[in-house]
């Protein structure tokens, strides 16, 4: 590979000219655009689509579309469609889908739908000022954004309260405007934005006709990704007895799984690897669906740090010989306009989880988050998480290798009571599989 150049208009050049203009800076095989173009899709109205989702398209980056049955919620049975890279992630999703539809299924409530954004800005005038004109401030702000909130109020959401912040601790001068929005089925993020920047332009003028001396700097206006009354709890629920058909096994997993999830409480390395876990599930699903899952993690790791320690988001305990296993999880998902609505496989991802409403399908991401976690802990107390995973793994070393189907089952038979690594495979291939 040579060191490429510096290059202006980039984005204006056709897409086969970007690909050639890669392939010459960085001296790619010739077959690169043909390889390239065997990624997209056969259907050219689904690769319209798909190409028009980022600047700079080349190609389609595939991964695979899973699905996951048996997941009991409220009550229903659903199957999750799950997007994922990590091999191990819809066994052990798919695995705690039955395990738990078999004792209750997962239970779950929504606690709120709030979303958040800020406008942040300073203002060199007397404080008190501002406290003081802020309910006229907030009747203008309202009245002038009425445009942006038509269509959402006529869903039932828009705007349900500004309140104004003054944080000379932060920047001297520095107040925000903290807003509250209802986006209904929306995630809302264009909505959310395009009011926040209209009030900053309202204040600006507010203000200046108030005080022409003290003009109002609007620093930026942007909706937060802090969602803490936006979230589900979910949780399952047995008795000790019920966790395994072995008494003692079953007892010492609940157990085990209590003290697992109480480290990771308190521990923030293992709180950051437990709540890993837990995205394994909720990114899964959301990028199936085609949802935000940086702003889902984003909010939920500032909520696990919520007390100002990192903690697990999970939490587990054992009463009167029941055991409970369940979280709290801020999340903020649409259904309708963004990518949901327009990818076609996400869109096929809706229709397999029966087409649910945002506050639907937060129940569900928050089901796929505690059921990997479930999953991924009682592996770990149990028989450690190697055997499941290099398992899984085995499959995408066996990919290295030219092999028949023959041989792959023959490697997957010698490698069931066997340790699994990629020396111990290519040992094993050496020595029984002639390619
Ligand atoms: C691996 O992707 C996730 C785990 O590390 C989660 C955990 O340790 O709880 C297995």
């Amino acid at each position: 590979m040579t060191a490429n150049k510096i290059i202006s208009g980039f984005s204006k050049l056709t897409r086969s000219q970007k690909i050639q203009w890669l392939v010459e800076q960085l001296k790619l095989d010739e077959t690169t655009a043909s390889f390239l173009e065997s990624f997209e899709s056969i259907n050219s109205e689904s690769q319209m689509i798909i190409a028009g989702l980022s600047e700079n398209q080349l190609s389609n980056f595939h991964l695979p579309f899973s699905v996951a049955p048996n997941f009991l919620v409220d009550g229903k049975l659903r199957i999750f469609p799950l997007v994922t890279e990590e091999s191990s992630v819809v066994a052990a999703l798919a695995k705690a889908a039955a395990f738990w539809a078999k004792r209750g299924g997962f239970h779950t409530q929504i606690t709120g739908t709030e979303k958040k954004g800020q406008v942040h800005f300073c203002w060199n005038g007397n404080p008190d000022t501002l406290k003081n004109y802020f309910p006229e401030i907030k009747k203008q702000l309202l009245k002038e954004v009425a445009p942006h909130t038509k269509n959402m109020e006529k869903r039932g959401g828009g705007i349900s309260d500004i309140q104004l912040n003054n944080l000379p601790e932060i920047l001297p001068d520095y107040y925000q405007l903290d807003v509250s929005f209802e986006t209904c089925d929306a995630m809302g993020a264009n909505f959310i934005n395009s009011c926040l920047e209209q009030f900053g332009k309202s204040l600006k003028t507010f203000m200046q006709k108030l005080d022409a001396e003290q003009e109002v700097e609007v620093i930026m206006a942007i909706l937060s990704n802090f969602i803490p009354n936006s979230s589900v709890k979910v949780w399952v629920e047995c008795p000790v007895a019920e966790l395994d058909e072995n008494p003692e096994k079953a007892a010492a997993l609940a157990e085990k799984f209590v003290r697992a999830v109480h480290i990771a409480w308190n521990d923030v390395s293992r709180a950051t690897t437990h709540n890993k876990g837990i995205f394994n599930g909720i990114d899964a699903l959301a990028v199936a669906t085609g949802n935000d899952y940086r702003a889902i993690e984003a909010g939920a790791h500032a909520f696990a740090a919520r007390d100002g320690q990192y903690r697990s988001l999970s939490e587990a305990k054992l009463e009167n010989g029941k055991f409970w296993f369940g979280m709290e999880i801020p999340l903020a998902v649409g259904v309708v306009g963004g990518v949901t609505a327009l990818h076609p496989m996400a869109k096929l991802a809706m229709e397999i989880l029966g087409q649910p409403s945002a506050k639907q399908l937060m129940t569900y991401l928050a089901v796929a988050g505690l059921a990997s976690n479930w999953s991924a802990v009682s592996a770990l107390v149990t028989t450690g998480i190697q055997r499941g995973h290099m398992k899984m793994h085995l499959g995408n070393i066996l990919g290295n290798f030219k092999l028949s189907d023959e041989q792959k089952q023959a490697a997957r038979l010698y490698f069931q009571d066997r340790e699994v690594s990629y020396s111990e495979v290519e040992k094993y291939l050496n020595e029984h599989a002639r390619f």
